[in-house]
């Protein structure tokens, strides 16, 4: 009887969920979402912890919203996880946040490759310690070949330092006469942004409040969606994100023009 009431308990909100996933899949879903993940530091503080058990908590949101997002459709997810700024922290906190992709991607790649996503990064790579490179190069080199989502964690990313790798390049080709000044345009442009390969993303989605991008794609949200909840990251769960994809598919895209493209 009273396994019975349990499982009747976790089974109705699975229910639930399930079926609200299937009427946002009904709509148009976007195929990229980016999502600053903020506000572990308070969600620690708020409990009497150390910040670093705020990151840790956060990496089991990572875990859930990477899971709803890749059952929902979404073509890329973007997680931004460390920023070129956030070397100005203390070095404690800086180490344990080197060392959660490793802790996430040896507790969770079965269950990514199982859920046939990509794993990739952006972001500049060779400056991070070499353990936490490792584990991220694992990662991408054990799910090169899956084709759902694609898990794009910006680490050690700033936008700012993204565009100027972008603008050394076209400088160089320009000087080497490979190409003239007058071609250099917004194709080119993207061709040499970290997310060449990705779709620009329709969504962004900042947790704990905080009304700001902090260096986060400057170009490449150029005509995104934003929104910004006073959720905290680690209590930011799937209810939270079926929430925001369906707020986005109630917001009307113009680029510019009169005519409104609908997200319906
Ligand atoms: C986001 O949480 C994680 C990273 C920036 C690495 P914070 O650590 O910024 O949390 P708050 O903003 O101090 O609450
Ligand atoms: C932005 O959050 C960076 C990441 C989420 C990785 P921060 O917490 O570093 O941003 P600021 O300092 O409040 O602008
Ligand atoms: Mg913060």
């Amino acid at each position: 009887m009273l396994g019975k009431l349990m499982r009747k308990k976790t089974a109705e909100p699975d229910r639930l969920l399930a079926e609200e996933i299937a009427s946002v899949k009904s709509r148009h879903i976007p195929a990229h979402v980016a999502i600053i993940m903020d506000g572990n530091g308070r969600w620690a503080k708020k409990r009497n912890l150390p910040r670093i058990a705020g990151h840790h908590e956060g990496m089991k949101t990572v875990r859930k919203i990477s899971r709803i997002a890749s059952d929902m459709g979404i073509k890329v997810l973007t997680l931004y996880a460390f920023s070129t700024e956030n070397w100005k922290r203390p070095k404690l906190e800086i180490d344990f946040l080197m060392k959660l992709p490793g802790e996430f991607l040896s507790t969770y790649l079965p269950e990514l490759i199982e859920q046939n996503v990509k794993v990739e990064m952006i972001g500049n790579f060779e400056l991070l310690p070499s353990h936490t490179k490792n584990s991220i190069q694992r990662a991408i080199d054990a799910t090169a070949e899956n084709d759902g989502m694609t898990l794009n964690f910006a680490m050690n990313y700033g936008s700012r330092l993204e565009l100027i790798q972008c603008m050394q390049e076209i400088a160089k080709l320009a000087a080497e006469g490979k190409i003239d000044p007058s071609e250099i345009d917004e194709s080119l442009i993207e061709s040499h942004l970290m997310t060449s390969h990705l779709p620009e993303p329709d969504l962004l989605i900042r947790t704990s409040g905080e009304v700001r991008l902090s260096n986060f794609m400057l170009w490449q949200l150029a005509y995104a969606e934003f929104s910004f909840t006073d959720v905290l990251w680690p209590d930011f769960d799937e209810q939270c994100m079926v929430s925001e994809i369906k707020e986005f598919q109630t917001r009307v895209r113009r680029f510019g023009s009169v005519e409104g493209d609908g997200n319906t």
